[in-house]
């Protein structure tokens, strides 16, 4: 059995309907079980065969961040930390997701797993630790860390874009921070195939969307392929900003490229060109 923490979030969400198609034995649990609380955990299993545990459960609130540092760890830190422990006292897998916030963000080539991790807000100081917890504990773990997340259940940068597409006759977009948008649906598959094909290869690794792109030519191509399907019929006027110019509260990685070429030749696993997948999931909620 796999059992999805974090399940009613977006990547969770998609995970658990993706398990579900692959008639994969699967049991998602979200704030029902507190999963920072070894009791709870201990509660929860107890009489099931849980042999993958995936760990989509987190504090993901970039900004809110910067305020609430506490809560941001013990989402992050302690509770990744308790399900790999329960896992190595249970001989069960996990795969935690992870993120491209763990680097710094001042690169110019796309970041392998081996990069050194230099965070730079909460969030991404808080994720790394994680990282960190999950090695420090299990051995049979697969981290995974995505980017620029995306898909149908949650709210993410493509609705916001649609939103603001429909709303305003103009606004602005940051077009110096590179990344590569991921489907949810397209981590989901790869997560299933890691489960399926009883992955072993322990470690780290990234799982992206192929390509790069800013959050600017994103959203150009949002607007291109969603006036094509006929999801908007305004016309707004969008404007490319500097991060200068868009001011947040956590600092944003100008590079969060990451390269796939570890997951590519040990486990053969590819992401579809970010393009790709975006007209097919516009192509999706148009219906
Ligand atoms: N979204 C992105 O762009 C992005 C990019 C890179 C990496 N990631 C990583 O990808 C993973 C999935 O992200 P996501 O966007 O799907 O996140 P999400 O939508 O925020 O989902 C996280 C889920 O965890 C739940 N949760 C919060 N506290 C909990 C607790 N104490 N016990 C159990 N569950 C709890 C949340 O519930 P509430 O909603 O009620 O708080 C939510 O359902 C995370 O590890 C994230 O760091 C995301």
């Amino acid at each position: 059995m796999i059992w999805v923490v974090g399940a009613s979030g977006m990547l969770g969400q998609e995970l658990s309907a993706v398990l579900k198609t692959k008639g994969l034995d699967a049991v998602g649990t979200d704030r029902d079980i507190d999963f920072r609380k070894a009791d709870a955990v201990a509660a929860f299993t107890h009489g099931k065969d849980i042999q993958w545990v995936v760990n989509c459960a987190a504090y993901t609130a970039v900004d809110k961040a910067e305020d609430e540092p506490e809560l941001a760890h013990s989402l992050n830190v302690d509770g990744p930390a308790v399900l790999a422990r329960w896992c190595a006292a249970n001989k069960a897998n996990l795969i935690h997701i992870s993120t491209d916030y763990v680097f710094s963000g001042e690169g110019n080539s796309p970041y392998r797993e081996d990069d050194h991790p230099a965070p730079t807000g909460v969030y991404g100081v808080t994720k790394e630790a994680g990282e960190q917890a999950v090695r420090g504990a299990l051995e049979q773990h697969i981290i995974l860390r995505t980017a620029w997340l995306y898909g149908q259940y949650g709210p993410n940068f493509v609705a916001t874009m649609l939103r603001l597409m429909r709303e305003k006759p103009e606004f602005g977009v940051v077009n110096d921070q590179w990344g590569a948008p991921t489907w949810a649906f397209d981590l989901s598959q790869v997560i299933a195939h890691l489960i399926q094909t009883n992955a072993s290869a322990w470690g780290t690794y990234h799982a992206s969307g192929e390509g790069q792109v800013t959050w600017f030519g994103f959203t150009q191509e949002i607007y291109r392929e969603a006036k094509d399907l006929g999801l908007l019929t305004s016309t707004p006027v969008i404007k490319p900003l500097t991060t200068a110019q868009y001011p947040t509260k956590a600092k944003r990685p100008a590079w969060s490229v990451l390269s796939k070429a570890k997951l590519k030749s040990v486990y053969g696993l590819t992401f579809p060109q970010w393009k790709d997948s975006l007209a097919r999931y516009l192509h999706l909620i148009k219906g």
